[in-house]
Order: structure tokens, then sequence, then C-alpha cells
């Protein structure tokens, strides 16, 4: 199918903000009169909202990491086929919070290094990247305190603590590095207006 609107994806940590700022910039682009979609990882689609319970909630070890792996890619293709590829098609404008880059990072990174298989996996099934990631990035305390003040039954990976953060932190910052075409970087750590107005700033110059 080819693409004809924008895919955006929001990125980052663990309370970050980023679902906040992609709240924001759906309401921003919606009152400059853009037909926007806004979406989340994991879910997004009927399919793929019922693999989001069965990888966030209860026990988180009864998943190997390689069938993590494939259940996160597996609900990924079903929200590709039934929610953003149609939604591009259409030339809308689609904000996704989270996207293949949190697998690269959560199950490549968090459980041994297998971000070989994420990527074998992705390419197989997925194969494609969106137009433009904004990795929100956040001081990993401050963001590990802000997570652990609104858990409710998805505990799964704030389990991991200040460690994971630190590593998710740093793994992120990479991978703009290493996607650096398709990354901006935006500083988290200030009040939600100033995040916003970044934010904004940028996607409107994307959408030039
Ligand atoms: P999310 O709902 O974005 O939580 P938050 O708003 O607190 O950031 O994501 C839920 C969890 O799912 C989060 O801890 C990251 C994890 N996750 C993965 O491990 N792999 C993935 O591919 C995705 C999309 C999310």
């Amino acid at each position: 199918m080819t693409s004809t609107g924008l895919f955006l994806t929001f990125e980052g940590i663990d309370g970050s903000g980023k679902s906040s700022q992609a709240r924001l910039l759906a309401d921003h682009l919606r009152g400059m009169g853009h037909d926007v979609v806004l979406t989340r990882e994991p879910g997004g689609s009927a399919g793929a909202e019922e693999i989001r319970r069965l990888v966030l909630e209860g026990d988180p070890d009864r998943w190997s990491a390689e069938t993590e792996i494939l259940l996160f890619t597996a609900a990924r293709r079903d929200h590709l086929e039934r929610t953003i590829e149609p939604a591009l098609a259409a030339g809308k404008v689609v904000i996704c919070d989270r996207f293949a880059d949190s697998t690269r990072m959560y199950q490549g990174l968090s459980r041994g290094d297998l971000r070989g298989l994420v990527d074998q996996l992705h390419n197989l099934m997925i194969g494609r990247e969106p137009d433009l990631t904004l990795l929100i990035d956040m001081d990993p305390q401050t963001g590990l305190n802000r997570a652990k003040g609104r858990q409710g039954t998805e505990e799964r990976f704030e389990d991991f603590g200040l460690d994971l953060q630190l590593k998710m932190r740093a793994g992120f910052l990479a991978l703009a590095d290493e996607f650096s075409e398709r990354f901006r970087v935006i500083d988290g750590n200030r009040d939600m207006d100033s995040v916003a107005s970044d934010v904004t700033d940028i996607v409107k110059q994307a959408l030039r």
C-alpha cells in the first residue's frame, strides 16, 4: 500500500510525558484542520489491544523473551494493517505513541541482547519506519517517579526500576543517532508547554 499521509511516532522512557505530548499535538493539528489519527502501541486496533493485555497484565514471567518479541510484533502487524496503513493511504496524519523503536529498546535490550532478532522480525513482518520520530528525552529517575505514581494493572516494565530506565534512556539516544534522518530529540525535563511548543515547530516543518 502506498502511503500519502504523515506517520509520526513518539518514543521515550516510561514517564517521559510522551503520551501527553502526543495528545497535545493531535489537538493542535486538528485545530489547524488536519485529519489526525491518534493511536498507541501495544494496541491501536481491536486485535492488538487484546495482545496488549497479554503482554502488560498478569505474571510477567509467563512469556520468554523471544515469545514476547513475537507478541509485540504480532500486535504491531495487526495495528499496521487495520489502523495505520488505511489512515496513511487516506492522507491522514497518524500519531503513534510508541512503535518499533520501543521493541528495539525494551525487547532488544532488557533481557539480553536480542536486537538482531527484533530487527529481523521487523524486516520480515513490518518493514516500515515512521516518517518522523520524536524522542522525548527525560531524566530516568524523574521518569520512574512519575511512572510509579500512576501505576495500575499494567506494571510490567516499570517494575524493573532505575537500572532499566537508565539503560533505556541511553539506548534511545543511541537509536536517535543510528536513525538520525527521522529522529528528533526533545528535552522533556521542562514544563509541558515548552516541550509541546518544540514538538509543534518540528512537526509543522515536516508537514511543509
Ligand atoms: P505505554 O502504554 O506507552 O506506557 P507509558 O505511557 O507508561 O510509557 O507502554 C507500556 C509499556 O510497554 C512500556 O513499559 C513499554 C512497553 N513496550 C515494550 O516493551 N515494547 C514495545 O514494543 C512497546 C510498544 C511497548
